[in-house]
């Protein structure tokens, strides 16, 4: 049974018996002297028929009212003549009236369903307005934004699309979905997004009414969802298009206004998404820019400072030869100052590793993190699940928190070891870093840990720490390889 003859078959047993109810009441007040002007009693049927479900069940129930006081209560009973043309008169004044009645409530229910709607969308706005203005993290929001369409515009699925540079697009929010076939994360090809995909880009919504005759294979993904009809509203960014937004129904077409109620929420999350993206990149550059600085300081020590100090140190063990035997003491006095030139060289180069290490560009992650698992002071078990190169500002990421985390459990963990963990899947490059000593790190002590924190955000990226007293300490690390907004 469908919902809309659900209603109708509820309408006509409540007129039905609104109408029975006022004939039976009318009858008793009359007796055997009805006058034409009780019929306004009728007025409590029609009312509320035209409050619940509209003006033309509420005009039906008018007439039918007429027929059932002129049948059942004026004389002569059980017949619908009329006496005389007041009665006539007097019955349509009251049909008339009714007509009125009806209407103006109707209307009035009308109005305050709008208002109520207009009441729920503005809430729903003003909260997702919130994430944004809070700058929430991209999942969050999105997801929070699935949830408000739904029941705001009552649709039985909705989801959210990013368009990619590859004119693929990627699912990064749905609800009320069957199955998994457009799962967050799934990428949609460009063949697929078709026709859509341009009519988006045009920034026009796209409206489908009815899935059974699409052909394609978005169509039969959405038929197998069993939703009948979508709407789909572009995401803009400046003249450029974000993403989607659509919402499907699994009942019929939705409502006319819907792709106006849509706009607003398009339009926070463009403005969501492009200053997000500008935030990010200028982030992205701070990052850049103290890694160049870093790069620019090792090649200068390392081109400068540190092939000088090579060269005065031959230049002293050469001296150091000419020194005649009985000057013992000069001898060994420049002995101690040769050695304490190459301690200091190999301070130096130990700097330059730290700044920027010259393996990490060579060679990658694995040989850059195996340099600093050997000149750790504790054992270091390290796992390195990663066999392609990844991209400049990972590695650097990756070697900069482990570097980080050792030099924090050599100086404070008391740790007998140390498990390094690097792997990578679905696009994100997972890290961990855990040793066994007596946690309590707290990044409020110092700035290393906030500075891990910051360059991971940097990044897009998460970190958690986890440190319980004696119960040593892990250090998380989550980032996208490549930016997400
Ligand atoms: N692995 C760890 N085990 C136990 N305590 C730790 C560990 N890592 C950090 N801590 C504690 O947390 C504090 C903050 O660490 P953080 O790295 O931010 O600063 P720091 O190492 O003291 O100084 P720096 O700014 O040079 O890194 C440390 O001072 C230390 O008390
Ligand atoms: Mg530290």
């Amino acid at each position: 049974m469908t919902l809309s003859f659900r209603r109708w078959l509820n309408a006509w047993s409540a007129s039905v018996a609104l109408v029975a109810a006022v004939t039976g009441a009318a009858k008793l007040l009359a007796g055997p002297t009805a006058v034409p002007g009780l019929s306004v009693l009728y007025l409590l049927a029609v009312l509320p028929v035209a409050v619940v479900w509209g003006v033309r069940f509420a005009i039906a129930v008018s007439v039918a009212s007429t027929l059932a006081f002129d049948f059942f209560v004026l004389p002569p009973v059980y017949s619908l003549q009329l006496t005389d043309r007041e009665e006539g008169f007097s019955l349509a004044v009251f049909l008339i009236t009714a007509a009125v009645v009806s209407g103006l409530a109707a209307r009035s229910r009308r109005d305050a369903q709008e208002s109520a709607q207009l009441g729920r969308e503005q809430g729903a706005l003003r909260r997702v307005a919130t994430l944004v203005a809070r700058g929430a993290p991209p999942a969050e929001l999105f997801a929070a934004v699935a949830a408000e369409l739904g029941p705001l515009l009552g649709a039985d699925a909705t989801g959210i699309a990013r368009f990619e540079a590859d004119g693929t697009a990627t699912v990064v929010a749905r609800l009320g979905h069957r199955n998994d076939a457009m799962a967050v994360g799934t990428r949609v090809m460009p063949e697929q997004v078709g026709a859509f995909g341009a009519a988006l880009a045009r920034g026009q919504s796209v409206r489908v009414d009815d899935y059974g005759p699409v052909p394609g294979h978005f169509a039969a993904v959405v038929r197998a969802e069993g939703v009948r009809a979508s709407v789909a509203c572009p995401i803009a960014v400046g003249d450029g298009l974000w993403g989607l937004m659509i919402v499907g129904s699994r009942r019929g077409p939705l409502p006319a206004a819907t792709e106006q109620r849509m706009a607003g929420f398009a339009e926070l999350l463009g403005i969501y998404a492009e200053s997000r993206g500008r935030l990010m990149a200028s982030r992205a550059r701070v990052v850049a820019a103290a890694d160049d600085a870093r790069r620019r300081i090792e090649r200068d020590l390392h081109d400068g400072a540190q092939q000088e100090l090579i060269a005065l140190t031959f230049q002293l063990k050469a001296a150091l030869a000419a020194v005649p035997a009985e000057y013992h003491e000069l001898g060994v006095e420049l002995n101690s100052l040769a050695d304490g030139m190459s301690g200091l060289q190999d301070e130096l180069q130990r700097i330059a590793r730290g700044i920027h290490p010259a393996v990490l560009a060579k060679g990658g992650l694995e040989p850059a993190l195996n340099v600093l698992a050997r000149r750790a002071p504790m054992p270091i078990e390290l796992n390195v699940a990663v066999e392609e190169r990844l991209p400049e500002r990972v590695e650097l990421a990756v070697y900069y928190v482990v570097s980080e985390m050792l030099t924090n459990a050599a100086k404070h963990a008391q740790a007998s070891v140390v498990q390094v963990a690097v792997e990578v899947h679905d696009g994100r490059l997972h890290l961990s870093v855990c040793d066994d000593g007596v946690g309590g790190a707290d990044p409020a002590r110092g700035s290393g840990l906030v500075g891990v924190k910051d360059r991971i955000e940097a990044l897009d990226g998460v970190t958690s720490v986890q440190s319980p007293l004696g119960a040593g300490t892990a250090v998380k690390v989550e980032l996208p390889l490549e930016p997400v907004l």
